[in-house]
């Protein structure tokens, strides 16, 4: 299997930022054009829905429908059009999150929550997709040193647990497109695992 729209996710604390701008340093040291972006956010709508959905209070359908509007402004701005000129794009989260955290994690039908996720990708959808697992104990020791905790961050372990269990249902659904890391392991043995399942599935 290639893959070029690579996705990456794991609960809040599970090293995923560090991991990817490491594996982002080596697939430029090896002159592949990549594109480095995350949700939500990577558009200026994006990031400006992000300000409102990590840090403002809202019902739960509101940040349903202001997660996938950044999706789909994310898709059509940068996603599609880089794909589309034959880059590799890294996502940090796409809609694997929407399922993990409002559907397992807060309880939003899964069903529709799919259905609306379709919607926002239109045709989209990550070819390796890489769930960065740890135990909410680990990313509640991670999460500790944060001063000022979003509105996800400060959720209690209770939640992380169904998230944790809903990414790891979602790979286990779909066992060709995921790889799941264990990211309790030392930092340079997760970072060279990703580097090892990414080399061996990307083009050229
Ligand atoms: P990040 O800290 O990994 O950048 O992610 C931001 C937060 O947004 C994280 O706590 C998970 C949350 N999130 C969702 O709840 N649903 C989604 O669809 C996405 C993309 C992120």
């Amino acid at each position: 299997m290639t893959a070029s729209f690579i996705s990456f996710e794991g609960i809040d604390g599970a090293g995923k930022s560090t991991h990817i701008a490491r594996l982002h340093e080596h697939l430029l040291a090896r002159n592949t054009d990549v594109c480095l972006t995350r949700e939500p956010g990577g558009t200026p709508l994006g990031e400006a829905i992000r300000g409102w959905v990590l840090n403002q209070g809202m019902a739960i359908d509101s940040e349903v429908l202001l997660l996938l509007a950044a999706r789909a402004e994310h898709v059509a701005q940068v996603i599609r059009p880089a794909l589309a000129a034959g880059r590799t794009v890294l996502c940090d989260r796409f809609s694997d999150a929407t399922l993990a955290y409002q559907g397992y994690g807060r309880g939003v039908d899964l069903a529709r929550l799919r259905q609306l996720c379709g919607w926002a990708e239109s045709g989209v959808r990550p070819s390796l997709t890489v769930l960065f697992d740890v135990p909410p104990e680990v990313s509640r020791d991670r999460l500790a040193g944060l001063k000022t905790p979003d509105r996800f961050e400060s959720e209690q372990a209770a939640f992380f647990e169904r998230v944790r269990q809903g990414y790891l249902a979602l790979a286990a659904a779909e066992p060709e497109r995921f790889v799941v890391l264990d990211a309790t392991q030392p930092l340079d043995t997760v970072t060279a695992q990703l580097i090892a399942a990414v080399d061996t599935r990307l083009p050229g």
